[in-house]
């Protein structure tokens, strides 16, 4: 699918399909709207009228043109009350307009910029956010089905309001592109079965990222992840016949003497069985996509390069899978990470927090300006927020926190932010035999505890964990409103892409 910029009239575009749109109880045509309106003998306007369309936000609604212009069909689609308009209403009203469009087979479209006419959203941020909700939706995971039912569009063609500047435009195509090519990155990664993404298969893949060249990927294998002392991590892996990874990215690794970098942390277990603290096998279905925080990561860090940010970004993945065996651990082991403090597992499924610690510890050679770690932590998360709802925010700086919110308002990816009390690190502090244990007997306080057990491995920088549980795989049944189908999601890849975009550093 290709996108570009075109200046006809829309009674002269050779397309299939024209997308246009309306917010709620519009009851006048106005712009590029009313001119087609007007090339239509009125039939939008009183479709509008009539309110056979409403202009409710993802509300869509065909219209005929019989020869009258070049293009077959309108798609007609909502973008709710005028005064809610922001860049996700527009990701949404390009999705439902495109998923219509695929299901009704077109393959040349044309659409207006949502709403750029009236609001104040820039054109840019406005394209962009159209481009993002169109690629988003129509994205597929059907590499293992032997036949592929869905039609394909070939090109969508964005109009170009009079006096807004096409380099503006073409910038927010291609930022578009970028993030969404690196959330359908991780979609795909997440979506691969665990018999194929195995640790060794991730680093393959963050090896391969498509970047200019400023990137550079080392994988550290089992030898070289003991010479760290990296007891926590490689204790999980323990179980596994397939060999733990640590994926090490580094972006503009060439100003690091000159500029503290962003650092990305993500969680990749490639497969949760829970160990010997064994999941159910309903709380098992889902654990492939228990490696999701190291997609998203793998995903910024393509962005990051393709997107040129001016500072120096690292990307850090402990990938390992979580299984049961002769030589997993024991619930009662103690373990010893890589800045020395002593853990004891009483639970081997809380294993996320294990990896995570001697990454977060690694993360500190780089002199970091900030650290976020990305994670499918907790089921806790879920409980706390809803799935679908939004991913659980842990802050030690209020200005991070504050940044990662306002990328979150641009990005459209909800995040919350919670809480982290110091008696939540006393709790994980009480154990009998080692300085902390990876749980509690205190199941109703689990998503603090498991943030407060990370930040005994984040000395001396700014942090921010989020535990992406609620928001990294969604099921079929999930009721919220999805820019694609269900399964992965890529969450976190546009919140940190939007962040690394508005924050110079
Ligand atoms: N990967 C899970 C968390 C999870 C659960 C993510 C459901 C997505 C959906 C994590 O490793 C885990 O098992 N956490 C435990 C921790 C507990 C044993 C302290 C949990 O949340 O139940
Ligand atoms: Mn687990
Ligand atoms: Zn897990």
């Amino acid at each position: 699918m290709k996108f570009n910029l075109i200046s006809n009239k829309i009674a002269e575009i050779d397309v299939d399909t024209v997308i246009l749109s309306c917010f709620l109880s519009d009851d006048s045509t106005n712009g590029l709207v009313h001119d087609t309106d007007v090339e239509l003998n009125g039939s939008i306007s009183e479709i509008l009228s009539r309110g056979d369309h409403k202009g409710k936000l993802r509300e869509v609604t065909e219209i005929y043109t019989s020869g009258q212009i070049p293009a077959h069909r309108i798609i007609l689609v909502g973008l709710g009350p005028e005064n809610d308009f922001n860049e996700n209403c527009i990701r949404h009203a390009a999705a439902a307009a495109a998923i219509r469009a695929r299901q009704l087979g077109a393959s040349k479209i044309a659409s207006i910029i949502h709403g750029v006419e009236q609001s104040k959203l820039s054109a840019k941020d406005a394209v962009r956010a159209a481009t993002e909700g169109t690629m988003l939706a129509l994205y597929v995971f059907d590499k293992y089905k032997s036949e592929n039912k869905l039609g394909s569009i070939e090109s969508v063609s964005f109009i170009e309001p009079e006096d807004i500047q096409s380099e503006d435009l073409l910038r927010g195509i291609e930022q578009g592109n970028i993030i969404s090519n690196a959330v359908q990155l991780a979609r795909d990664l997440v979506n691969e079965p665990p018999n194929v993404c195995t640790p060794a298969f991730l680093a393959e893949r963050a090896s391969q990222i498509d970047d200019d060249a400023n990137t550079d990927v080392s994988i550290l294998t089992e030898p070289e992840i003991e010479d760290l002392n990296m007891g926590a991590f490689l204790s999980v892996g323990r179980g596994s016949t397939r060999k733990p990874r640590f994926i090490v990215i580094e972006y503009n690794k060439k100003l690091l003497d000159k500029v503290q970098p962003l650092v990305l942390v993500g969680k990749a277990i490639t497969f949760d069985t829970g160990g010997y603290s064994l999941k159910s096998a309903s709380g098992m279905s889902t654990m492939k996509a228990d490696m999701a925080g190291g997609a998203a990561v793998i995903g910024a860090l393509q962005a990051a390069g393709q997107l040129k940010v001016p500072y120096p970004v690292i990307g850090l993945i402990p990938a390992t899978e979580n299984m049961v065996s002769g030589t997993a651990s024991h619930p009662s082991d103690v373990v010893s990470a890589s800045n020395g403090k002593t853990i004891e597992i009483v639970n081997t499924d809380a294993e996320g927090r294990l990896i995570l610690a001697d990454a977060l510890v690694y993360a500190a050679k780089y002199n970091p300006k900030h650290v976020i770690d990305l994670a499918t932590l907790t089921g806790s998360a879920i409980i706390a927020l809803g799935e679908g709802s939004a991913a659980a925010l842990f802050a030690n700086e209020t200005s991070l926190a504050e940044q990662l919110l306002t990328a979150s308002e641009s990005s459209g990816e909800r995040i919350w932010r919670m809480p982290l009390y110091s008696e939540y690190t006393d709790w994980m502090r009480a154990s009998n035999v080692a300085d902390l244990r990876n749980s509690t007997e205190k199941r109703d306080s689990g998503i603090g505890t498991s943030a407060a057990f990370l930040q005994e491995f984040t000395e001396g920088y700014s942090w921010a964990h989020i535990d992406i549980a609620p928001m990294a795989f969604l099921s079929g049944t999930s009721v919220i409103k999805r820019l694609g189908p269900a399964g992965a999601t890529g969450f976190g890849v546009r919140l940190l892409s939007h962040l690394m975009i508005e924050y110079a550093n």
